[in-house]
């Protein structure tokens, strides 16, 4: 069986991992755990790319041969990508002999076979991107058109590819394969940029030497794109041991700015070698923070350790996955992930295990049963739904659509409970219907940790260990429904914490009052009644106290004791008609025997007793 091969860029080991790179890597994560789950055998790759000028120039600032530099940096990468759990099958490193060596036979390959030639290069260049741009490309001001940076016009000699003679056979192939960029409209401008026309591209620098020299020229080194680009062939064993099992790419995941050489440039190569072509090239979008680019100069780069050190890391993969439709720009702002991880996290997806889980340890001890027969299979089928809109998100690589459809299900789980009222059933001693409510339930949550597994890997398997079933089953596994026959289940902690903010601080006190709301049936549960004070005295030793005795419409006056002195002088009260909670248990005051209490209105410093508008017989009812 063909493994099923993923890619992100290889990043350059100039700068340290931020929040873009970690970005690619997830979302390719994300998919390689997808193909897993579906049962294939997937090759997942990354690495780094460390030739070229700029990385040159950046070791030489810092002291550092290119090497040492790469050595140095290359653990930033491969020690996130730990504590982030990828699970790349790979790491690749140009400074790799393999790759080099591999770089070197492509070379010569399509050397041999004329489609690279020696000639005279003159172009305007921009050193940080390392790449020339067309006169069209840059205008009036001689900027790059990627950067803004000034741009140098350099001549040099250069070994050419010839990629011109590879317009017609590269426009064939994307009318052939419609779906060979995603999304659509990067589709449609790398069509339009190769109908535009190809120049031959210059693939080789005399001006300087950190990059894998041409085999027979060693004054020059190989252009950073033709070495970078063949890390995707050098990692499976070069055209040799492995390669056919893996070749070709299935998805290669890049950002938008490096599409045209994913898109163009690469497909070519290929062709020149006679390797046949990935299936997939992806570009997402840019990431931007709080609004702005992300720059060393503004002080604006997002570390993604020091995320993952206050936020779970499934909560940041969620929100990078979520937050964006994948193939747009994006804005990253913690506000905004808290109140993902608050309101998707822990209110809907949290909150369901732990209610579901807290139902079933109370209601039958944690014990899971098949019913005899299943009268409402809802879930089951709309969790085949879900799976079915899940698949066809990911054939397009919507990951924001597919985790949308995940936590639709989610909610109706949520609804499902709220419509069952488990509750109820075990009140009413409905005990076949609460077994069955609860394993459809539990058979929901299992679906759920399956089907949510390559997206929060970590929540996934917590809440597996809590539905007592394995982790690394297939998705299979999960669509088959009603598949456990007996489960004991365990509630071990929160899925996700709530993270305290400002905003829900307010919401939580809101929420308490809402919570404190009675119903109608409990307020007539108080009975109010109108009395009427008949006598009144000052309680002894008591500095707030007076004692009353008041008619309350029954046969023998009541006595009733409250803390009126500080207001009141006794004889003010007698006369008047007052209000007073009729249906109170007994209270001893100093001693005295309170049957009821009285009505009044408070405001700090005043305190003025509810009395009625106009006299009524003592003993009638507030309503
Ligand atoms: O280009 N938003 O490496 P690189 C989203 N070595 N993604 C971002 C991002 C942002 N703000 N910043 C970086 C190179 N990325 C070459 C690649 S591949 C054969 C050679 C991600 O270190 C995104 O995937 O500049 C982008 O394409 C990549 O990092 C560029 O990484
Ligand atoms: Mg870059």
């Amino acid at each position: 069986m063909k493994k099923h091969y993923i890619t992100t860029p290889i990043y350059y080991v100039n700068d340290v991992p931020h929040i873009g790179h970690s970005y690619t890597t997830l979302a390719a994560d994300t998919l390689a755990r997808y193909r897993r789950l579906l049962g294939d055998e997937v090759f997942f790759l990354t690495g780094t790319d460390e030739h070229g000028q700029k990385i040159q120039k950046a070791a030489k600032q810092q002291g550092l041969s290119p090497k040492q530099l790469a050595d140095r940096v290359v653990e930033n990468f491969k020690k996130l990508w730990v504590k982030l759990d990828i699970t790349n099958n790979y790491f690749i490193r140009t400074t790799n002999e393999n790759h080099k060596k591999c770089v070197q036979e492509a070379f010569e390959y399509i050397y041999k076979k004329g489609d690279i030639y020696k000639g005279e290069y003159e172009g305007w260049y921009c050193i940080p991107c390392e790449s020339y741009y067309s006169e069209i490309e840059i205008g009036e001001d001689k900027t790059c058109p990627v950067c803004g940076r000034k741009l140098d016009l350099v001549k040099e000699e250069s070994y050419f590819f010839k990629l011109s003679a590879y317009q017609d056979r590269l426009l064939d192939f994307y009318n052939k394969h419609p779906d060979f960029v995603l999304p659509q409209s990067r589709y449609n401008e790398i069509k339009s940029f190769v109908n535009m026309g190809l120049k031959d591209l210059s693939i080789t620098r005399t001006s300087f030497d950190w990059g894998i020299p041409v085999p027979f020229d060693d004054k020059h080194v190989i252009y950073v794109w033709f070495d970078a680009l063949l890390n995707y062939v050098s990692a499976i064993g070069c055209k040799k041991g492995e390669f056919n099992s893996i070749w070709p790419a299935d998805v290669h995941f890049v950002g938008k700015d490096i599409l045209r050489f994913h898109a163009v440039y690469w497909p070519a190569f290929l062709m020149a070698l006679d390797i046949e072509l990935p299936k997939h090239v992806v570009a997402h979008g840019w990431w931007t923070v709080d609004g702005k680019k992300m720059s060393k100069s503004l002080g604006n780069v997002v570390d993604p350790n020091e995320m993952i050190e206050k936020y779970p890391r499934d909560a940041y993969r969620y929100f990078l996955l979520r937050n964006v439709p994948f193939g747009l720009d994006g804005d990253f702002s913690e506000s905004e992930l808290i109140e993902r991880i608050n309101s998707d996290l822990v209110n809907d997806f949290g909150n369901l295990l732990n209610r579901s889980l807290t139902m079933m340890e109370k209601y039958s001890g944690g014990i899971i049963e098949r019913p005899e027969a299943i009268e409402d299979d809802t879930l089951s089928t709309s969790a085949k739904d879900t799976f079915d809109k899940v698949k066809k998100d990911l054939e397009v690589f919507r990951f924001d659509e597919a985790l949308i459809d995940i936590f639709e299900y989610i909610r109706k789980v949520n609804k499902y409970i709220t419509e069952k009222e488990p509750w109820s059933l075990k009140k009413a001693k409905k005990e076949d219907e609460l077994k069955e409510v609860l394993y459809n339930i539990y058979a929901a949550l299992k679906f759920i940790s399956g089907v949510i597994s390559p997206f929060l890997p970590d929540a996934a398997s917590k809440m597996q260990k809590m539905l007592a079933i394995d982790k690394n089953h297939k998705i299979d596994f999960y669509l088959d429904f009603y598949n456990i026959e007996k489960a004991t289940v365990k509630k071990e902690g929160m899925l996700f914490e709530r993270i305290e903010t400002e905003k829900s601080k307010e919401e939580k006190t809101e929420k308490k009052e809402e919570d404190k709301r009675i119903s109608i049936d409990e307020f007539f549960n108080v009975k109010l009644k109108v009395a009427k004070v008949l006598e009144a005295e000052s309680v002894e030793k008591s500095r707030k106290l007076l004692k009353l005795k008041i008619d309350i419409g029954e046969k023998k006056p009541r006595t009733l004791v409250a803390g009126l002195k500080e207001f009141y002088k006794p004889e003010e009260l007698v006369g008047k008609y007052i209000i007073v909670v009729a249906n109170l248990k007994p209270a001893k005051l100093m001693g005295i025997e309170s049957n009821g209490m009285l009505l009044a209105a408070k405001d700090g410093e005043n305190l003025a007793l509810l009395t009625v508008e106009k006299p009524v017989k003592p003993g009638a009812s507030i309503s």
